[in-house]
């Protein structure tokens, strides 16, 4: 069915949800603080955060749901605070993998898998290879990411082809370079979240984002509901995304 035919309201409601939703989980340690507590329960808290909007986007229609779970500049962090990030992943993964492929949500990694331990990227593999079928809500976690490291990589495959006589230099355009990254296959992000009121990308998806939808909510990570991701997805289906042109679009 062409576009045209699909009724204007039907139209209209495809517009204001967005497709792929991604989120910087900001602000564990403040909360913790705020309440005389450990850094290590704020992000225990995360966790339960993560599960409500997992279970929130299903139910909402989200069909990416992409978070930014350790940046490759959270290696500054104390050795022991990267332990309980690490710890509660491990944890995550074989709690609730089980749940996650029951509930049809289909798991991806991106970021660098390089000098991981082997058993972290064990269970990494476990998830993607179990829930490789599934296609409710694709769970993309940005784990030990950096955008910029990931233009690099992509910088780096594409060099190979070349110096294997792959490929011509003047092959490589914006779209050759953007296929080259971790995930190819996975739309651009319609709208990105931070929460904690923190207002900037940290190497978050930089190219991906390129014309998303910023919304950030000063509430920390461990307190984001439903309620809160239904507010900032009411407030994309406010603004007008233009893509360069002259009239409203949508992303798809
Ligand atoms: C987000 O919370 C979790 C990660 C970065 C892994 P923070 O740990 O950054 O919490 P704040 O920003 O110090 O409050
Ligand atoms: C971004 O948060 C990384 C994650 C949420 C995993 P940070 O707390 O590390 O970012 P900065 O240091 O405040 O920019
Ligand atoms: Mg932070």
């Amino acid at each position: 069915m062409s576009s045209a035919a699909v009724p204007a309201s039907k139209e209209q409601d495809r517009a204001d949800r967005p497709l792929h939703v991604a989120i910087i989980m900001d602000g564990n340690g403040r909360w913790a603080a705020a309440r005389g507590l450990p850094r290590a329960e704020g992000h225990r808290r995360g966790v339960e955060a993560l599960r409500r909007v997992v279970r929130a986007s299903r139910e909402l229609g989200v069909l990416y749901l992409t978070i930014f779970s350790f940046s490759s500049e959270n290696w500054s962090r104390p050795a022991s605070e990267i332990g309980d990030l690490f710890g509660l992943l491990k944890r995550f993964i074989r709690n609730d993998l089980a749940t996650l492929h029951r509930d049809g949500v289909r798991v991806r990694i991106i970021g660098e898998r390089v000098g991981l331990e082997p058993d972290i990227c064990a269970l990494l593999n476990e998830a993607e290879e179990l829930t490789r079928d599934n296609t409710r809500l694709n769970l993309v976690v940005a784990f030990n990411y950096g955008s910029r490291q990931e233009i690099a990589r992509a910088a780096q495959r594409l060099a190979r082809e070349v110096a294997q006589g792959s490929r011509d230099p003047s092959s490589i355009d914006a779209d050759t370079l953007g296929r080259s990254l971790d995930a190819p296959d996975i739309p651009d992000p319609d709208l990105i979240i931070r929460t904690s009121g923190e207002q900037r990308l940290s190497n978050f998806l930089m190219w991906q984002a390129a014309y998303s939808e910023f919304v950030f909510v000063p509430m920390h990570w461990p307190d984001f509901d439903k309620a809160a991701l239904e507010s900032a997805i009411a407030e994309y289906a406010r603004r007008e995304r233009r893509f360069g042109g002259l009239v409203a679009k949508t992303a798809s």
